[in-house]
């Protein structure tokens, strides 16, 4: 068990940004995965799992450090390296079978054989009966099976899955998780490592041997949990339940361990990737902890279920909470704070003035806007002011995407006006 079948030693990555400075993404990650494991990979969206991913199946250079598998480092796709991304490309006018059999081309795999191999994976994949078919015929889930048939059909060692479930609806994921785990519990695959990136904690717990947390700005790893639970797995029992537990404190954990109990949160930076949290959903979390039965204190895997979120839409209001003082969370549990009891307690109209009051403390980005806006004399700025000013830290996309949030945030606090049309920012109405 402890050969390691694939290692990332030091690896960084930046990305050009508009100043040239250039963006790390990845900071020195080191990675093995070891003989017969699946390793699961959470982590904030934009942490560099993806990144990561294409890095180890040598589909990008890393800007430092290297991976090595086979006793060599990667450059260029490696043989033995297969990938699963989350919507497989399929080319439509070839069918099932000429899908799978063009991952085998590429090796110069003789066409007699390259049918044989590729039927071979169909079958495995549970496709059998669809080899003619066009991938216009097929379900969402049907094509991600041909999505796996053509990773499996070159026979990998590593098997790399990025987010192979999470297009799907939750049935057809659950079976075709549960038939890939059986593929290899039975050994019917030649793989020997798997590495797959989810967002789904209960879908890495069931799975994974070890899950590995990702880290965001840069990225890398925080933190590793095993797994050692007996297969299958009970979602349901004791066992499963407390890693799940671990793993989302792990998770909730904010900058400078605001997560843990007591501690100071760090002042984050002015160019935070905010979450993408809407205020009403905020206020409706705050209101669901503090109501009857969690009473100020809830235990997220519970709470996430009763009010049927997905970790991933979760984690974002969690998060902001955290940020704005609301919530603390530790032992995969959240609790309001004082401030947090004060808000559920008050009426719309104070409710309003201690989410604008939280922001400005806690949210340097809300504190620069409003300060921006005092001191200009017509007490209006053009929103392309921050923007610019946010793509020195973070490329375009994301730039306008913090400052959507902060817009939305300051505007419910009336912290600040926005224009659509004009876009321009200004205290037309605040005081
Ligand atoms: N080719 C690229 N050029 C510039 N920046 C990039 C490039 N690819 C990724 N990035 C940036 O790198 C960061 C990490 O992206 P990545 O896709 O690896 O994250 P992720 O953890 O997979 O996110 P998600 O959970 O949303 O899939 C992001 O900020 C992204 O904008
Ligand atoms: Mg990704």
């Amino acid at each position: 068990m402890s050969d390691i079948v694939m290692a990332a030693e030091a690896v960084s990555k930046s990305f050009k940004t508009a100043d040239r400075a250039g963006r790390l993404v990845l900071d020195k990650v080191d990675f093995h995965i070891n003989d017969g494991e699946i390793v699961a990979v959470l982590g904030k969206s934009g942490s560099g799992k993806s990144t990561f991913l294409r890095i180890l199946a040598g589909l990008i250079e890393p800007s430092g450090g290297r991976v090595v598998y086979r006793g060599a480092e990667v450059h260029g796709p490696a043989q033995g390296v297969a990938m699963v991304f989350q919507s497989f490309a399929l080319f439509p006018w070839l069918t099932v079978l000429g899908n799978v059999e063009l991952g085998l081309e590429a090796l110069g795999v003789p066409r007699q054989e390259r049918r044989e191999r590729a039927l071979a994976a169909i079958d495995l994949i549970g496709l059998d009966g669809f080899e003619s078919a066009y991938p216009k015929e097929l379900s969402g889930g049907m094509r991600q099976r041909v999505g796996f048939a053509r990773a499996l059909v070159v026979n990998p060692e590593v098997l790399l899955l990025d987010e192979p479930f999470s297009a799907l609806d939750v049935l057809t994921a659950e079976t075709l998780r549960g038939d890939l785990v059986d593929l290899w519990l039975e050994r019917r695959i030649p793989t020997r490592g798997i590495l797959f990136v989810s967002h789904n904690i209960e879908e890495a717990v069931e799975i994974a041997d070890r899950i590995a947390i990702f880290d965001s700005d840069p990225g890398k790893i925080r933190s590793e949990i095993p797994v050692p639970l007996p297969r299958p797995r009970d979602w349901n029992s004791a066992g499963f339940r407390q890693i799940v537990d671990q793993v989302y404190a792990m998770l909730t954990t904010t900058p400078g361990g605001a997560g843990r109990r007591g501690a100071k949160p760090e002042p984050i930076s002015i160019a935070y990737r905010l979450p993408d949290a809407p205020v009403q959903q905020l206020a409706g979390l705050i209101d669901t902890v503090a109501d009857a039965p969690y009473h100020g204190r809830a235990d997220l895997p519970h709470l996430a279920d009763s009010i049927g979120l997905e970790t991933d839409e979760l984690l974002p209001l969690i998060e902001t909470l955290q940020l704005l003082g609301f919530a603390h969370v530790g032992g995969g549990d959240i609790e309001l704070t004082a401030a947090g009891r004060v808000y559920w307690d008050s009426d719309i109209q104070q409710r309003k003035i201690l989410f604008g009051d939280h922001l400005v403390r806690t949210i340097p980005l809300a504190a620069h806007i409003r300060r921006v806006l005092d001191e200009r004399p017509g007490h209006r700025a053009p929103r392309a002011r921050f923007q610019r000013e946010l793509e020195d830290h973070l490329d375009e996309e994301e730039a306008d995407e913090v400052l959507e949030t902060i817009i939305n945030w300051g505007r419910h606090a009336e912290l600040f006006a926005y224009d659509y049309d004009s876009e321009v920012l200004s205290l037309e109405n605040p005081t």
